[in-house]
């Protein structure tokens, strides 16, 4: 409800110059803090999910790191199953990647090969949509591995950082300015 979503976005903070002078950051993880409210917010990223998305939804893929704090509570709830895409070198086993752009130099994504079947209908879930640049790479691994439908989910839109250009269908419960 509108209640529920005013509530849950009064638990954010806002932390001037961190963590380089110039950003405006968002903390959203004290909504964690209170069970109610983590309740609430999980509740409305799925009411949201199945509003947006092609049904069933096979699985839900958490972004390292926050993408791991709410992306296994929303895929629970879903009834459907959670992996994860990690930075290089934490997963074992046959893997795909993806190579992308950050702002200085190249990073890399990895997922266990065996995670994605294809033709699966994905959910790719972070915390935040920034610039984008991490959303665009794991939607690309996703259909690398045939995975289609692929949709993409945050909880807030950072607006003017350009993510809403690299991932442009990005589903947000929140949206604020960067
Ligand atoms: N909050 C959380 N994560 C972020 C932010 C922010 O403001 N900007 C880039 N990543």
């Amino acid at each position: 409800s509108d209640d529920h979503l005013a509530r849950i976005a009064a638990s954010f903070t806002i932390h001037p110059d961190f963590p380089i002078k110039g950003v405006n950051f968002r903390n959203i993880l004290p909504v964690m803090r209170d069970p109610q409210l983590f309740g609430w917010l999980i509740d409305e990223c799925v009411a949201r999910i199945k509003d947006k998305f092609s049904q069933p939804i096979d699985l839900v893929i958490g972004l390292e790191a926050r993408g791991f704090l709410f992306g296994p509570a929303i895929a629970l709830r879903l009834n459907c199953g959670f992996a994860p895409i990690r930075k290089p070198g934490k997963l074992p086993g046959k893997l795909a990647t993806v190579s992308f752009k950050k702002e200085y130099g190249e990073d890399v994504f990895e997922i266990e090969e065996d995670a994605i079947m294809p033709g699966q209908r994905i959910v790719i879930v972070d915390d935040v949509l920034a610039t984008g640049g991490t959303l665009r790479a794991a939607t690309q691994l996703m259909e690398q591995r045939k995975a289609l439908p692929v949709g993409t989910f945050v909880i807030v839109e950072l607006l003017g950082l350009g993510g809403r250009n690299r991932v442009p269908s990005c589903e947000a419960l929140f949206s604020f300015s960067g």
